[in-house]
């Protein structure tokens, strides 16, 4: 029940550190199941994510020590693995997909249960499918759980073309691949730096996969592998948002560990609406302007403009000195942040995946209610430029991705805090 107020109005100024990514680490600790024995990463994030799948691990039978302060994560996996992944821990991350490919891989079988439509659309998993089946894996439903089951002697290689770039489908079938018998080429896979970085651990592991970087991974099986030690690269998305704080408050943010060479499109965009964005060691820096100008964003696979910092890029719009259209090409549902955006005076027209936004001088403060990660992340940073005390609700949402939020924009000079609303209160808010 907590919630995060802000009062708008501070120009960001300081530096703030990006820790691990989390859309990486949560694969980096599935990729774990593929080997027994302990696999260390490093630079985890502490998260909420993170702790909802060192849980699905133990589970599976896997001894997690998670040492937020250390900020390291060991996953020491035993020779038997079970295969369940219950409906509670898949509803409360959809990430925990992630464990389908090595399961099926290693176990011979796995028991997901199917994700509903979360909050930002429906979001298929029928190239994941499709994949394990053309591996010669046997899939179905089976009361909500996607159930597998490889074919005796284990999955074979295969040649498999994408129909879409999906980030998921991509690791559940590269972690598949590295197990299966023969050669697995995957085409049209997704580019992510994430993607990067779990081929980085499972060569690490002992996987032979070529094509790092490229949209085409070849993936020559290996009998077993073994477990690694690997340090999780930055989150570009937690980096953007710094990026787009910084920019929407005219502040001046110096974002440590940040990596432009991973934000390529956003940093154009910033630049387009006139923030300065450097690279120095170890990171950059983002000076915002005065007042944004307007600039037109579509979404598209990396490296394209990324969907998560979509909501971000509607709020830096929304303060703009001129209107623009901001299109949403991954995730039909992600404009429910734009009507909350609506409730702090942002003028704005949602029109199928578009947005045509017409910028305000400035924002006014209202209660808004977070409806994922990123929009709940995105309301904040709308509220730093709102007149008056804007009321963030969902905030649990919030912390599934973002290490404390809140210490890190009051290290920025805002002024934010966060509460914990009692029972009484809501009572009182409903009466
Ligand atoms: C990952 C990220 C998410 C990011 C997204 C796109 C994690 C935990 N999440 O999500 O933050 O926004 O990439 O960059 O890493 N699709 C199908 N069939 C499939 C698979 C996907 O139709 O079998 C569609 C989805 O419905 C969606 C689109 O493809 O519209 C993108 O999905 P995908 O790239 O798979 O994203 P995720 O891996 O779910």
């Amino acid at each position: 029940m907590d919630r995060i107020l802000v009062t708008g109005g501070a120009a960001l100024e300081g530096s703030v550190t990006v820790p691990g990514a989390k859309n990486s680490v949560l694969k980096l600790m599935a990729a774990s199941l593929l080997a027994s024995g302990p696999t260390v990463l490093e630079g985890v994030p502490r998260i909420l994510d993170v702790s909802i799948m060192a849980e699905l691990l133990r589970r599976l039978g896997a001894d997690v020590e998670h040492d937020a302060a250390a900020r390291t994560c060991r996953v020491d996996v035993p020779e038997e693995v079970g295969h369940v992944a219950d409906y509670e821990l898949v509803r409360a991350m959809r990430a925990s997909i992630s464990v389908l490919g090595p399961l099926t891989a290693r176990v011979g079988r796995a028991d997901v249960a199917v994700p509903g439509g979360d909050a930002i659309g429906s979001r298929g998993l029928d190239l994941h499918v499709e994949g394990l089946r053309a591996m010669g894996a046997e899939v179905h439903v089976d009361h909500g759980y996607l159930v597998t089951q490889a074919p005796p002697g284990g999955l074979r290689g295969a040649e498999i073309t994408l129909a879409f770039p999906s980030v998921g489908a991509t690791e559940n079938l590269l972690m598949a691949a590295t197990l299966a018998r023969g050669q697995t080429v995957l085409d049209n896979v997704a580019r992510e730096p994430e993607i990067d970085d779990l081929v980085d651990l499972l060569v690490a592991m002992g996987a032979r996969v070529q094509g790092r970087g490229g949209g085409r991974l070849v993936v020559d099986g290996v009998d077993a592998l073994a477990p690694a030690r690997h340090v999780v690269v930055p989150d570009r998305v937690v980096a953007g948002t710094w990026a787009y704080a910084a920019a929407i408050t005219g502040g001046h943010v110096d974002v440590r560990g940040g990596r432009v060479e991973h934000l390529t499109m956003a940093v154009a965009k910033l630049e387009a609406a006139g923030a300065r964005v450097e690279p120095v060691e170890g990171g950059f820096v983002v000076e915002g302007p005065a007042r944004p100008r307007p600039v037109d964003v579509a979404t598209l696979p990396y490296p394209g403009f990324p969907t998560d910092l979509q909501p971000f890029a509607l709020a830096l719009a929304a303060v703009a000195d001129g209107s623009c259209v901001v299109t949403e090409n991954l995730f039909e549902a992600r404009f429910r942040f734009a009507h909350e955006l609506e409730r702090l005076g942002a003028d704005l027209v949602v029109d199928g995946h578009h947005v045509l936004v017409r910028g305000r001088p400035g924002l006014s403060a209202a209660p808004v209610e977070a409806s994922d990660i990123r929009a709940g992340a995105a309301l904040v940073v709308a509220a730093l430029r709102a007149e008056g005390t804007t009321e963030v609700h969902g905030v649990a949402h919030v912390d599934r991705g973002y290490e404390d939020v809140v210490a890190s924009l009051r290290g920025l000079g805002a002024d934010v805090r966060r509460e914990t609303v009692t029972g009484t209160e809501t009572f009182t808010a409903l009466a």
